[in-house]
């Protein structure tokens, strides 16, 4: 492992593996309005929500490292307290990506990229067209984390007003892959949640899985499970039953690895282990279990 010290390498190097590392974080592109009417938009993608009630979205408009200037956006928000976050997905992300040049403060980006201004229900800086989804809020807070350039502003938004791209939802949930989000990590890399991107786990968060701890160690010393492999069978919640024990030991599958072995041993085990890799592979980890607890029904 590298370890660093901030303070100990330079701002502009430490900024980087931070956002390498926190990664990826997903955009809020942010609309405000100056005193003479002309609207801002900015992507920022220090951000994320949270509380759902009350509603709170937290961005973070950071002083520049090259010159320690602050941006418009700030300006904006500090004069009215008004903005509306705007989320960015694959469609828009390059017009997203010009709207964040450093144009003159009384240019507004809604020309230079693009993208079509939209009146708010409850606040006067305009929604993104174009985005599936806005939030009209107001700034509750801002938290000043410093003096020098890379300090970050935080500013606590509270929701107001939510709007949805009817053609992105799959009843009241939003389709993960109909609104097709980006998210920045590092450098120039962005990432697409959408498609083969996108997987499932079903893990409950109150119902107490056995974890792996429980696991006898010839399963988590596996040479051929991974730690992903073995926290699905971790997180199942029982020991596999002796019915199911007695039907595996019947299978083909089974009979083949243990037609090979006359004792327990390291082959047998290896054997077992793909079995239940296999298992897991096709969704079943009760199976996956069982099969790995063989070689114990047989020792
Ligand atoms: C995808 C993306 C994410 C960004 N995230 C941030 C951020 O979290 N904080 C920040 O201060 N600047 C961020 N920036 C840079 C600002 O968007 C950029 O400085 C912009 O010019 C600010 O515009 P403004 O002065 O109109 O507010 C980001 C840029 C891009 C392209």
């Amino acid at each position: 492992m590298r370890s660093i010290t901030p303070g100990e390498i330079e701002t502009k190097d430490l900024h980087q593996f931070i956002l390498g590392a926190v990664a990826p974080r997903p955009i809020a592109f942010v609309s405000t309005i100056d005193d003479k009417g002309v609207a801002n938009i900015a992507p920022y993608s220090f951000f994320n929500a949270f509380s759902s009630n009350p509603p709170v979205l937290v961005f973070s408009s950071n002083r520049r490292v090259a010159d320690n200037t602050t941006k418009d956006t700030l300006h904006n928000i500090e004069l009215n307290q008004e903005l509306v976050v705007n989320v960015v997905n694959y469609s828009i992300v390059r017009q997203m990506a010009l709207a964040s040049i450093s144009y003159p403060s009384d240019v507004s980006e809604f020309s230079k990229s693009g993208l079509t201004p939209l009146a708010s229900e409850t606040v006067q800086p305009p929604r993104i067209k174009e985005s599936p989804a806005h939030f009209e809020c107001k700034v509750s807070e801002i938290i000043t984390l410093g003096e020098h350039g890379g300090a970050g502003h935080l500013i606590i938004c509270k929701v107001l007003k939510l709007h949805v791209d009817e053609a992105v939802l799959d009843g009241d949930r939003i389709n993960p892959h109909k609104i097709d989000l980006v998210g920045r990590m590092g450098r120039a890399h962005y990432v697409r949640a959408s498609g083969d991107n996108i997987f499932d786990i079903y893990q409950s968060v109150v119902k107490l899985a056995l974890g792996f701890d429980e696991l006898p160690p010839h399963l988590t010393n596996s040479t051929v499970l991974t730690g992903n492999d073995l926290a699905q069978i971790a997180g199942l919640y029982e020991f596999p039953t002796d019915a199911l024990i007695q039907e595996l030991l019947m299978s083909n599958d089974v009979q083949e690895v243990l037609i090979r072995v006359e004792a327990p041993d390291d082959t047998m085990l290896e054997g077992l282990h793909k079995l239940a890799k296999k298992a897991l592979d096709e969704g079943n980890p009760e199976k996956a279990f069982g099969l790995a607890m063989l070689y114990e029904a047989i020792g």
